[in-house]
């Protein structure tokens, strides 16, 4: 039977899979939900063995279990890693969403006009990654597996896969592979395939400014004591100049520039600047200048508050000059940039122009190198020839914004090639209120995922 038949065939089914997947509340940030880690691990491992993958093992870390499964047909055939995480964002603010972040519930929508599954999780990343389970499941059950695969599936990617680095490491012969193929980015629209080809990286730090030794009355203290959120609102306000340009010193010495001409091809995907506004309520873009709103949010590094807090938020009005003020700042990076040299930059400059009217504390937390996957290796070929045969169109080759930071880690332990096959579209709201994963795009990634394999072995031999 073909992939679409048996699809056709399993349509049902494949859905409720995904939604009971969808109802555990695998919330990797919150301890609380310790035990549903425990529990989404044990439904994809129980998947896994029901669809006959061999040695499906659940491995313990300092952190969240890793899910791990093979199916070795024919060691001289090339073997295809498949990694994606189970674990998801934390879904507040509640209030926001209109079904329950673990009810999912199946609506129509504008860009999903044959319906979207709603949860949390829906797109980042169970239903992307769970399209790979049916997908091995069409091969086995039709006798089309033409590659060994190895599954390896975390829960702590969102909180920035802090034990899969050690795990890979400890493991490189076991997830030896020709290739890693991983769901978990987005595509330019359903009619408009495109195939990741790079991540950028982060460097996510915290900053804690210190002014006077305890919160003093404003009116006693005030305009003679330096406000330490004060201070850090003018600290953060200068790593912007008039132009966008993060000004924090050598922030782009190591960024590799684009070509002019591969400026000229990304800028020639589709894309709305209007639609683009008129989605996110907004009546101007903002950014770096010289570049445009796709460069300026995949090829471009970046500097963000994520929050900011200090002094008093509570009810009404406390007349107080606190005694601190804290921010936590992402930067996006970008190719040759390097994430422990940023945080350290980083840190550097903030020390450097803080006023000794304050002290300074600045923390690094996680990091993620950034990723290129290029477009000519027999990796981003077969996969291009994949959606060719399931969009009747080549796919558009398209770098993302967001980050899987252990990515580069995987090339650099298990030497081998990437392939970023999203299925799931920008406004799926991921990490937001209401994310939701397009029927289409689940059926279409289960339908395209085999014929990857298909080409990966033909390409390769
Ligand atoms: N799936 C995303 C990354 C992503 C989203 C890449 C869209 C490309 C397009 C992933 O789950 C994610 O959210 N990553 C975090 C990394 C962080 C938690 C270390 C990110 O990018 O913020
Ligand atoms: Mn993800
Ligand atoms: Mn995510």
């Amino acid at each position: 039977m073909d992939v679409k038949n048996y699809i056709q065939e399993n349509r049902e089914r494949f859905l409720n899979e995904l939604l009971e997947l969808l109802r555990i509340p695998s919330v990797s940030a919150d301890s609380r939900h310790k035990g549903d880690m425990a529990k989404t691990a044990e439904f994809l491992k129980s998947k896994l063995i029901e669809m006959g993958a061999d040695n499906v093992e659940i491995c313990p870390t300092a952190g969240h279990p890793i899910l791990y499964g093979e199916k070795i047909i024919d060691p001289a055939l090339p073997t295809v890693l498949v990694y994606g995480h189970y674990d998801v964002q934390p879904p507040d603010p509640l209030d926001l969403w209109e079904s329950g972040p673990f009810e999912p519930v199946i609506k129509k929508t504008e860009r999903h006009p044959d319906g979207a599954i709603f949860a949390r999780g829906a797109c980042d990343d169970k239903g992307q990654m769970y399209m790979h389970f049916k997908a091995f499941e069409y091969m086995m059950q039709n006798n089309a597996l033409h590659c060994n695969v190895k599954f390896m599936i975390e829960g702590e990617e969102e909180v920035g896969s802090s034990n899969l680095g050690p795990f890979i490491i400890e493991n490189k012969e076991k997830l030896k592979c020709d290739v890693i193929l991983i769901s978990d980015t987005s595509m330019i629209a359903n009619d408009v395939p495109s195939i990741t080809s790079g991540l950028r990286g982060l460097a996510y730090m915290e900053v804690e400014v210190t002014g006077p030794n305890r919160d003093l009355h404003s009116g006693t203290y005030g305009g003679a004591v330096a406000n330490p959120i004060n201070i850090l609102c003018k600290l953060i306000a200068s790593m912007h100049d008039e132009n966008g340009h993060i000004t924090v010193d050598g922030f782009y010495d190591e960024v590799l520039n684009l070509s002019a001409a591969e400026r000229e091809a990304m800028n020639k995907a589709p894309f709305s600047l209007d639609e683009y506004k008129k989605a996110l309520d907004i009546n101007d873009v903002w950014g770096e200048k010289g570049y445009t709103t796709i460069e300026r949010a995949s090829t471009r590094p970046t500097l963000d508050l994520n929050g900011i807090w200090g002094g008093y938020t509570g009810e009404g009005a406390k007349t107080v000059l606190p005694s601190k003020a804290y921010a936590k700042i992402s930067m996006r990076l970008v190719p040759n940039q390097n994430s422990d040299k940023i945080s350290e930059l980083f840190a550097r400059h903030f020390e450097k122009i803080a006023p000794p009217s304050v002290k300074v504390k600045v923390t690094p937390h996680h990091g993620g190198e950034p990723v290129l996957t290029p477009t000519d290796g027999i990796e981003y070929r077969a996969a291009a020839k994949a959606y060719e045969a399931t969009f009747g169109k080549e796919p558009i080759p398209a770098r993302a914004g967001g980050s899987i930071p252990i990515v580069a880690l995987f090339e650099e332990v298990l030497g081998v090639k990437t392939v970023l096959m999203g299925f799931g579209l920008d406004s799926d709201a991921i990490h937001s209120p209401n994310e939701n994963f397009g029927i289409f795009n689940y059926f279409k990634g289960i339908e395209t995922i085999p014929y990857f394999y298909q080409y990966f072995k033909e390409l390769k031999s």
